[in-house]
């Protein structure tokens, strides 16, 4: 065959059952024509995992008919080489999402999200300011901005987002409240590797050795655990568990923090939705972050 000719992609959409569409206008289109079927919506940005696939089978059990977003939002990005390195392995995705079942793969250009610079703002409180919102300012707005407009676009009963980021998922629950959006939001527990590494797709810029130093950040959370956040030696473990990360090479802590699973506060004496330990550090150039809810 003529190498111009062969476009592996090409063939794969041409025997895919997964839909695969680029403008909200054609996926639009498609949705109207499913006769107000349940719509579940799994939003990502690619260089799919297992993390991403257990969204998408919850969403299966639980709507009719699942759409997966694939778009690198620049918005979201703090930092440019950030952007312009994360992974992009469009081909494997497709084969994923085809062996998931997933209906509707929408993947929009930018220009169909961003036709013109976004200047809106949500004032959504500290929540958006704390842990991860101070080493990347900025990063949850961008978050917001295109949950909202895939949310817009899709009009999804029911959205599936991974506990993997429970920072991002508070956030858009109070973004879905403020602008009134009526879908409901489910959160899906994180995906582990078998040695305890939350799965992420930053994780393919890990080094061998990189990866095994990073194992630091689960075995850190590990030892919050059981810890009995209302008393005084919650502090004393806490420390411990910095300090496991610290002493561990080629790691650089950014923060470990026990705090509200509600507002992400420091505030423990009404934990009505439980407490977190959240954590975040760089590996080397790789910035990863997990967390594990207590008690
Ligand atoms: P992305 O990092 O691709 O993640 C997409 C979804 O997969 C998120 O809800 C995330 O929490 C979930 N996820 C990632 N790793 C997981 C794991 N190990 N186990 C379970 N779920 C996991 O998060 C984003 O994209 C973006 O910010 C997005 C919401 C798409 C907006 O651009």
């Amino acid at each position: 065959m003529n190498r111009k000719q062969f476009d592996p992609l090409k063939i794969i959409r041409t025997f895919t059952a997964l839909k695969i569409l680029k403008t909200i206008a054609a996926l639009q289109k498609y949705l109207q024509q499913q006769n107000k079927k349940t719509i579940g919506l799994v939003p990502t940005m690619g260089a799919l995992h297992q993390g991403h696939l257990s969204l998408i089978a919850l969403a299966k059990a639980q709507t009719a008919i699942v759409v997966c977003s694939i778009f690198v939002n620049p918005t979201q990005f703090t930092n440019a080489l950030d952007l312009e390195k994360y992974p992009r392995p469009i081909e494997t995705d497709i084969i994923k999402l085809e062996q998931a079942e997933c209906d509707v793969l929408f993947m929009p250009e930018t220009t169909e999200m961003y036709p013109q610079k976004e200047h809106w703002h949500l004032d959504i409180g500290e929540v958006e300011h704390r842990l991860e919102g101070k080493f990347r300012p900025g990063h949850y707005q961008g978050v917001m901005q295109i949950v909202y407009k895939l949310f817009v676009a899709v009009k999804p009963d029911l959205a599936f987002f991974g506990q993997k980021d429970f920072q991002q998922f508070r956030v858009i629950e109070k973004m879905a409240e403020l602008k009134k959006l009526p879908v409901k939001l489910v959160m899906c527990p994180i995906i582990r590797e078998a040695d305890g590494l939350a799965m992420s797709s930053r994780n393919i810029h890990l080094t061998a050795e990189e990866r095994q130093h990073a194992l630091v950040l689960s075995r850190a959370l590990n030892h919050l655990k059981n810890v009995p956040v209302k008393e005084a030696s919650a502090q004393i473990i806490l420390k411990e568990a910095v300090e496991m990360i610290k002493a561990e090479p080629g790691v650089e802590l950014e923060y470990l923090e026990i705090v509200n699973a509600d507002d992400l506060s420091e505030d423990l004496s009404h934990p009505e939705k439980g407490t977190i330990a959240l954590v975040a550090a760089k590996v080397g150039q790789t910035r990863l972050i997990d967390n594990m809810i207590l008690g």
